[in-house]
């Protein structure tokens, strides 16, 4: 395929030269990216640095170094918030997405009454769901399911369908991590505000695919963890739409989120602090701000692009294998670097392993994403998910291994 992309195959395999893991698993077909990516050295040096030359408690110490570590990890934070669009007092540094999501469905507690409605979608991870599944039940909710279309694709209409009075809470995926396929943000938060609703977006399969603005997309809260954007493990952001944070009570309580303490109360610190008790994942904050740094020079959009075309390569070649049945869509431009599949007769765990003993390293099973398994009605699924970094040769290489599977257990 023509392209002006800089992300040219020669520019890749020069770039997987950032990727210490790479180097050092030159055998490895690694096509597991939305489990978790692989780190730039410049992500690894940073951490090394951070526990060598500047390691000491930010926002507490009043010598010069605590001075530096707070500086470095407020720069982080500003980072990280120009990076998606926001202002930087919007942005509070979690564990990862999961934390994200589970601080907003506390936070909404007291916004969700008895009869009230929370909306997700069939193609919720489970860390999208579980929280609101919780709310619901304590506070004798109804949570309300949007249907995708037979290739899980979420609709407006369907989302309209479902809408209420009562709806208080819309929480979906911005990207499946199954099926890829990202909804129209912009045309859903419309309706929802509209509607006066809150609109909140689990982000951790988009943020490493897609720019993201969330004041532009009028999003009132996105979560997403560092590590799936080549960061470290451990670091997340949860962005929290100013008028909200300033209402909604922190979740944990503890040093460094305070105004005033006496015996019997406290007063809370401005946002984002308040909503950051106890000693901060400094070090994770600046990895992932060495990362974005990363992205940023290669371009989100470069990055999309160049996904797109291996999503294309390989979607072409498997839908060539008689017995692959994909989830989701025929169209390569709906999948984001994602394909999940079965194998006809043969279970995907088995797909998997054959696949692991050729040195290609895939996932499989329902993703946390059992209700969308559900909604295809297969037990699990084997998903290749692709980053920019892959090759054609990878690919190549896939192909040959997945074509022999069924041979190798016994079917024609
Ligand atoms: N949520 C991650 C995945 O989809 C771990 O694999």
């Amino acid at each position: 395929m023509e392209t002006k992309n800089i992300l040219r195959d020669e520019v890749v395999l020069r770039r997987r030269g950032d990727f210490p893991f790479l180097s050092t698993h030159p055998e490895l077909v690694y096509f597991d990216n939305a489990a978790t990516t692989q780190k730039p050295q410049s992500v690894l040096w940073s951490q090394q640095n951070w526990y060598q030359n500047l390691n000491s408690n930010p926002l507490r110490g009043m010598y010069d170094l605590s001075a530096k570590a707070t500086a470095q990890y407020e720069r982080a934070r500003a980072l990280v918030a120009s990076f998606i669009g926001a202002n930087t007092d919007e942005i509070i540094f979690t564990s990862g997405a999961t934390m994200g999501l589970n601080f907003l469905a506390l936070m909404q507690t007291a916004n969700c009454q008895k009869g009230d409605e929370i909306l997700v979608s069939v193609l919720e991870h489970h860390a999208n769901l579980l929280p609101w599944q919780e709310l619901a039940r304590r506070n004798g909710a109804r949570l309300v399911y949007i249907e995708p279309d037979e290739n899980g694709f979420l609709s407006v209409d369907a989302l309209t369908r479902q809408m209420s009075t009562r709806t208080k809470i819309v929480a979906l995926t911005g990207m499946s991590n199954v099926v890829g396929n990202p909804p129209a943000l912009k045309h859903i938060s419309q309706l929802i505000h509209k509607n006066n609703a809150l609109f909140f977006v689990d982000g951790a399969q988009l943020i490493a695919h897609q720019a993201i603005n969330v004041h532009a997309l009028d999003i009132d809260a996105l979560s997403f963890s560092g590590h799936k954007l080549y960061g470290p493990m451990g670091i997340g952001v949860l962005y929290l739409r100013r008028q909200l944070a300033e209402q909604v009570p922190p979740i944990f309580v503890g040093g460094e989120m305070i105004s005033e303490v006496t015996r019997d109360h406290f007063t809370l610190a401005p946002i984002p602090q308040r909503f950051e008790a106890g000693t901060v994942n400094a070090a994770g904050a600046v990895g992932l701000a060495k990362a974005i740094e990363y992205v940023q020079e290669l371009g989100m959009n470069n990055i999309a692009a160049r996904e797109q075309e291996l999503t294309m390569y390989l979607l072409q070649q498997m839908q060539s294998l008689p017995a692959v049945q994909i989830l989701g869509s025929a169209n390569a431009s709906d999948h984001c670097g994602l394909v999940s599949f079965n194998l006809a007769d043969v279970h995907a765990h088995d797909v998997a392993t054959i696949l692991a003993s050729e040195g290609i390293a895939v996932r499989a099973g329902h993703h946390c994403a059992a209700v969308l398994h559900q909604f295809f009605g297969v037990p699990a699924s084997v998903r290749v998910s692709l980053s920019w970094y892959n090759t054609r040769g990878e690919i190549d290489k896939f192909i040959r291994v997945l074509a022999t599977v069924r041979g190798r257990m016994g079917y024609e």
